[in-house]
């Protein structure tokens, strides 16, 4: 590493001294990896080092052969002589010392002549949350080569890059680039088109650079980009009815305000443009329209850059803008904003492109109120923005390609860990292929039909931060087959299909990180959730055998209910009795769904609670949730609610320790922000995640919104600061103003404070948590039934029966089933859904 630092030391040094007018920005991260290769790699000025030499990272599990070839090929980059080829699904990963956005660049050159077809190879290529490349095939690409930039904001220390070979072919990579890049480089706003209003929210999604184009000017090749961007000559874009005169100065003459740097784009950009010319001598009037071919049905982050760099005086360009026949600028005087000429400007738009358009054209003419005709343009960035599903490529989300607790999760605890940890877990990993190799054996009689999952006797073995102390534990974890184990009713596979009517994608309640779940009926008509793991998913594995485990070993009036499983065919499937009511949070917000009382909102928490409560305390081992939230809520048909998904459960910890140490996971908004900082696991871990919810009990919004100002984003945060003012009533639930009992109100917020305490032992049991809820509920039927003596519901002062309310059955307006929530949001039951809300912010 420090070498590579020395070289890229060196390297820029060089640089400076060739070219001393601009200062460098030196990337406080930058990894260079020639694939498969034997030999460093010098391409544009850099050394790409193998990737069987890089310390920095490893390559993890997976069949990889290093490729090679001698013969040429027409690839403008020098990796063709090797890359690695993948015939199952492998992984990189990136430590990353600077979070925030990086470059991630991969060229791909199918060699000629390997071992391996490559050209028919067939990538797909995901991070820990986006998925760059979707059964790509080269035999449908048109060039024998491809080059592919992305621009993702790495929000973790750990990047992990994953390659997925599809169809029975291979993967295969050249070279990968892993560069950071200067954090105001995108904001995280911009301009949307269509209609004009703000977007915000840019920064949580991945961008893919599509087009990147020098108006006027000649190619910029990454050597003179300080960021390593390439620049391409627009003339191939340019529609044909469009004439244009171009115009250039000399680069130095270009002056870069405030906030606009050479990293913005380089002064080579702005000192070229395309311009109408001396269009105001005849009475020309046109556009001058660029046509971009692109995918359909993405959004497009587009950046234009503009420079004054013909006018003789202020205040004489004034012109509009359109991106795909929408207006986005209009009237525009570059000048009056630059307050003088040749200065390096550019701005931010996000257009739609629909799905059934696969153009994007951006034009710009004159201004109808302009004395002088004429516009400019001189560069153009066009990005394609990641979709609902978190995707730069196709409809499939990383939870469904890799399904489950990422394999980044457990590579965090790798790294966490100490070197020695680290030592143990490849001991460990050892150990567990052992297992997987048993699986693999699949047709082995003695194990019949259920081999498949391999149940270590001893829960958590696969906890990699804890092997350096379970290790040798889990060492004498012995297999097991489901099918001896006392986990419920077996399912056949035919029965799954009759009750599912095929798995119906009707009867589709929700998405989660472990697969689908889908409304059932048995033969005796009792309905139930049949929920589906994708077959062959490790990650799946771990989470279905963990939740069987779990669940078989618990019962109780406020968890949902395991019913029985089937693991036929390589399935991984599980039967839930059926909550008729769904998700709790599609009661609060984001459906039609009619608001639910006060009373009714603080009985499902104490059903929540002491579900938790029982999960802390009821077992003989106390288990974590880890993934308390409002989806994780059910309400059956009379709104008794039940705690569910217990895939990312972990047991407590033993009696003389005080935590479980671990990774990282859960769904962000709700975690705690001390196992955040210190990956160490309590209950109070839980309390925290509660506390969440309770906040969004009252306040009826999600547990973050990147759409809102920054100070309300995080629901925790703005509660909380209201709480602390003692006017929680300002932000709850306009549907609960004046019906709500002062004392039971100030109770709730109390409760919520406390929980979301930032150290977990100034947080409450949930014991404590249930009896003030309780509390709290007492108070408003207190008052309640002071304010109208004929109410008898007094009956449910103690709020622990939870008897089916007449109340409830009023409602019949109630639609039946959980699906009103996810179908919305799709996103977010995903358990690695991070920042959902902001996924469609303009849809709210
Ligand atoms: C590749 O470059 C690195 C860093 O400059 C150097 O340490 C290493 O020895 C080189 N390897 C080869 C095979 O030339
Ligand atoms: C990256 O995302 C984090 C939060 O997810 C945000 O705070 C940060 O500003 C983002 N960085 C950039 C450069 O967009
Ligand atoms: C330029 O393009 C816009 C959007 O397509 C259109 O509304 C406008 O009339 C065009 N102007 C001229 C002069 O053709
Ligand atoms: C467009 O993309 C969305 C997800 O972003 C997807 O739900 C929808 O089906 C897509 N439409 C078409 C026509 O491909």
């Amino acid at each position: 590493m420090e070498l590579i630092k020395w070289v890229l030391y060196s390297l820029v040094i060089f640089l400076v001294l060739v070219n001393g007018s601009f200062a460098l920005y030196t990337p406080p991260e930058s990894y260079l990896i020639a694939c498969g290769s034997s030999q460093n790699i010098t391409f544009q000025g850099h050394t790409y080092i193998p990737d069987s030499q890089h310390s920095s990272f490893v390559l993890k599990t997976g069949n990889s052969v290093v490729a090679s070839s001698n013969s040429s090929s027409n690839a403008p980059f020098p990796f063709y002589q090797s890359a690695r080829v993948f015939t199952e699904k492998a992984s990189y990963r990136f430590e990353i010392r600077k979070e925030g956005r990086h470059w991630v660049r991969l060229y791909f050159s199918p060699l000629p002549k390997s071992s391996h077809d490559l050209t028919s190879a067939s990538l797909t290529v995901v991070t820990d949350d986006f998925v760059l490349l979707s059964n790509f095939s080269f035999k449908k690409h048109k060039g024998s080569f491809m080059f592919k930039e992305y621009a993702i904001n790495v929000t973790s220390d750990i990047l992990v890059m994953t390659f997925i070979p599809s169809n029975g072919s291979v993967a295969f990579v050249n070279a990968i680039e892993v560069v950071s890049m200067p954090n105001e480089l995108f904001a995280d706003q911009a301009l949307a088109v269509d209609p004009i209003a703000p977007f915000s929210g840019l920064s949580e999604l991945a961008f893919e650079t599509v087009y990147r184009v020098n108006m006027g000017g000649p190619l910029i090749t990454a050597q003179n980009d300080t960021l390593g961007r390439t620049w391409v000559n627009d003339l191939k874009y340019l529609h044909m009815n469009s004439s244009v005169f171009n115009v250039s100065v000399n680069p130095s003459t270009i002056k870069y305000p405030e906030g606009v740097t050479p990293e913005t784009a380089p002064n080579l950009v702005y000192a070229t443009a395309d311009t109408m010319g001396d269009a105001n001598v005849n009475d020309q009037n046109f556009n001058i329209t660029w046509v971009f071919p692109v995918d359909p049905n993405f959004s497009y982050f587009v950046r234009v850059h503009l420079c004054d760099i013909m006018s003789k005086s202020l205040n004489t360009l004034v012109f509009n803008l359109y991106i795909n026949s929408d207006t986005a600028l209009v009237s525009f005087d570059l000048s009056s904003i630059t307050n003088d000429l040749s200065v390096a400007y550019f701005k931010d738009f996000v257009s739609n492109v629909s799905a059934d358009s696969s153009t994007l054209t951006v034009s710009v003419g004159p201004d109808s109120m302009a004395d002088l005709t004429n516009a400019t343009m001189n560069g153009l960035e066009i990005m394609k923005i990641s979709n609902a599903l978190k995707s730069l490529d196709g409809l499939s989300s990383v939870d469904i390609l890799l399904p489950s607790s990422s394999s980044k999760k457990n590579i965090v605890g790798i790294i966490v860990g100490s070197v020695v940890g680290a030592l143990a877990a490849v001991a460990l990993v050892g150990l567990c292929c052992c297992c997987l190799v048993g699986r693999k054996s699949k047709s082995s009689p003695q194990q019949g039909g259920h081999s498949w999952l391999p149940l270590p006797l001893y829960g958590n073995s696969l906890t990699l931060t804890k092997m350096s102390t379970t290790s040798q534990k889990s060492g004498t974890a012995s297999c097991i087959s489901l099918a001896s184990s006392n986990l419920g009713r077996f399912f056949s596979f035919q029965e799954i299909l009759d009750a599912s009517n095929k798995f119906d994608e009707k009867l589709l309640l929700g998405v989660g990180g472990f697969g689908r779940v889908y409304k059932g009926t048995l033969e005796d008509g009792t309905n139930v959730a049949v929920k589906r793991g994708n077959p062959r998913s490790e990650q799946g594995l771990a989470e279905f055998r963990t939740e069987i485990e779990m669940l078989s070993k618990l019962r109780h009036r406020h968890l949902v209910s395991l019913i029985g499983y089937c693991d036929e065919r390589s399935e991984m499937i599980l039967v839930y009795e059926y909550m008729a009511n769904g998700p709790l949070r599609s009661h609060l917000y984001g459906s039609d769904l009619p608001p639910l009382s006060w009373k009714q909102r603080l009985e499902i928490c104490i059903g929540s609670a002491r579900g938790l409560h029982y999960l802390h305390t009821g077992a003989s081992q106390s288990i974590i949730h880890r993934d308390v939230k409002t989806t994780n809520i059910l309400l059956d048909e009379n709104f008794v609610a039940k705690v569910a998904d217990f895939g990312l459960s972990k047991a407590g910890p033993a009696l003389d320790q005080t935590h479980v140490s671990t990774a990282v996971k859960g769904s962000f908004g709700y975690l705690d922000p001390e196992y955040f900082r210190r990956q160490q696991l309590t209950e109070k871990s839980d309390v925290y995640s509660f506390g969440v919810v309770l906040m969004e009990v009252l306040c009826t919004r999600p547990a973050l919104n990147p759409v809102l100002p920054r100070e309300q984003v995080n629901i925790a945060e703005w509660a909380m600061s209201w709480q602390k003012k003692g006017m929680l009533e300002q932000i709850m639930d306009k549907n609960l103003v004046g019906k709500v009992n002062p004392a039971s109100l100030k109770k709730f917020g109390e409760t919520a404070e406390k929980c979301l305490a930032e150290y977990g032992v100034d947080r409450p049991s949930m014991g404590d948590v249930l009896w003030n809820l309780e509390y709290a509920l007492q108070l408003q039927e207190t008052s309640s039934a002071l304010m109208e003596p004929e109410d008898n519901s007094t009956n449910h002062i103690t709020g622990i029966q939870l008897t089916p309310l007449e109340h409830f059955d009023n409602s019949v307006s109630m639609i039946e089933g959980g699906n009103s929530c996810t179908d919305e949001d799709p996103e977010d039951v995903a358990t690695s859904a991070v920042f959902s809300q902001l996924v469609n912010p303009r849809g709210r």
